[in-house]
């Protein structure tokens, strides 16, 4: 059990009430402070008092203390992949592997900063010579989800700090206790008060004080389509990055490598248990070869291994029993329509084993409602068109793959996909993290990736010097 503190202007607040976090195992796997709208306006206006002081810095100053951060992610990477394991049910080889990719992306953060902060630009007709600089916004308001709560945590925090905003910093419910390391990292290497703040707390005694706070310049959120909205609708002048979500296509062509196109799907859709925003959520097979996919579809199911996370199992425990009953739902509601499980139908707790699902046709609502579960509904379609046209119905627009081997064809059908991302003969997914991340639609609004990150949280400023 791992009992956290906040921490706050420098100072580590074990509040008066906490509350507890259920591993998705079913026990408890630690508590945290439960703080209030007092505590939360305190991180803010922290935040704004120790912003000027760190902006102020020199660009090594900052440089050093993220680079020393990397090392100690680098450091920690086992205990906090332990942390996971209990908390999020990711197993521990995919949660170390999210720390390394993490302390990666903050030295790739770095030296992109180092490349952007000031550009020169002369114009010898005209007699000027203008520097342009970055400036930092000022507070950012960091939310990331369960699924990734050290990746898109320091996905959000290491630009922000870099470029000399200050950060209020929110985990996921589970995730929260994982975040708590980066404040014990960032309070040993002794960044100076005030400049990043991790906060913890129930939705329903912090309310939305946390994203209404007038001292957010900039909030970079990543979590669900309803709260991202609410944050939306209160974010006022603030600029948002947010990731919301998504339900992505995967349309796999009559000429498709069907064993290349069965792991990808494989991969794709069951990684992690089906809960990423990126996993495939449909499939939209041509008839010809629908049978022959499926066979090695489920044939690769079959033999993922499922159980805890600690013993590495591919398949673990979903996040929580409503996201485990709202998965079942979906299934549910598909099997009563007509659509055929070629998988057993197992649940225990929130642990379910991954089905695959044929005959699933667009009126089920798992063709359209985001599931974050080890589901994968296949769609048998006649057409190119048809497949384009379906897959643009849905409300989310984030990644979506195509399967074939005529490249050409894919590239003309990708031009027509409403998404942020098409990925050819692979399945989708956010990285390597250099890539613009975005989608259209429901599943979100501006760019993350770490020159767009450190792009959006900051502002030109120029210095023009006439000759
Ligand atoms: O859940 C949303 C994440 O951004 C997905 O990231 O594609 O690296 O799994 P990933």
């Amino acid at each position: 059990m791992k009992k956290i503190k906040a921490y706050i202007n420098g100072k580590w607040i074990a509040g008066d009430i906490n509350y507890p976090i259920y591993s998705p195992e079913g026990h408890e796997a630690g508590t945290a402070p439960a703080l209030n709208k007092e505590d939360i306006d305190l991180a803010f206006e922290s935040a704004r008092s120790a912003q000027r002081e760190w902006e102020a810095k020199t660009i090594d100053e900052r440089v050093q203390f993220m680079l020393a951060f990397a090392d100690k992610l680098d450091e920690r990477a086992d205990e906090m992949a332990h942390i996971m394991v209990d908390e999020i049910a990711k197993s521990f080889n995919d949660a170390k592997t999210e720390v390394v990719r993490t302390s990666k992306l903050v030295r790739d953060v770095v030296a992109e900063y180092l490349r952007i902060y000031q550009e020169e630009v002369t114009f010898p007709k005209l007699n000027k010579d203008v520097t342009i600089f970055r400036k930092a916004l000022g507070v950012v308001l960091a939310i990331s989800p369960f699924n990734y709560p050290i990746n898109l945590s320091v996905a959000k925090i290491a630009p922000a700090l870099v470029s000399g905003n200050t950060v209020v910093f929110k985990g996921a419910t589970n995730g929260t206790l994982v975040g708590s390391v980066l404040a014990e990292i960032f309070d040993e290497l002794k960044l100076p008060k005030g400049v990043f703040n991790f906060v913890t707390g129930r939705g329903r005694e912090i309310g939305s004080s946390l994203y209404t706070n007038k001292n957010i310049n900039a909030i970079s959120f990543t979590g669900g389509e309803r709260v991202g909205k609410e944050i939306s609708d209160h974010a006022s002048m603030a600029i948002q990055i947010l990731e919301l979500g998504g339900k992505d296509v995967g349309i796999v062509r009559a000429d498709a490598d069907l064993d290349l196109t069965a792991s990808q799907i494989v991969k794709g859709g069951f990684s992690y248990s089906g809960q990423r925003c990126t996993a495939i959520k449909r499939v939209f097979v041509h008839s010809e070869v629908k049978n022959a996919l499926l066979s090695k579809v489920v044939h690769q199911v079959n033999r993922l291994t499922v159980g805890k996370a600690a013993d590495n199992n591919f398949i673990t425990h979903v996040i929580n029993k409503s996201s485990a009953d709202y998965i079942m739902d979906l299934v549910n509601d598909a099997i009563d329509k007509g659509a055929k499980p070629l998988t057993e139908i197992k649940r225990e707790g929130n642990l379910i084993w991954p089905i695959v699902l044929d005959k699933v046709t667009p009126d089920m609502r798992i063709a359209w409602e985001e599931q974050f579960g080890p589901v994968v509904p296949f769609i048998e379609v006649d057409s190119d068109d048809l497949a384009v046209e379906l897959a643009n119905k849905s409300d989310y627009g984030l990644q979506s793959s195509i399967f074939t081997k005529d490249i050409d064809k894919a590239v003309e059908m990708a031009h027509k996909m409403e998404v942020g991302s098409l990925n050819i003969n692979g399945s989708s997914q956010r990285g390597p993290d250099t890539l613009p991340f975005t989608g259209v639609k429901n599943s979100g609004l501006n760019i993350q990736g770490i020159k767009y990150s450190l792009e959006t949280m900051t502002r030109t400023f120029n210095i023009v010097v006439n000759k």
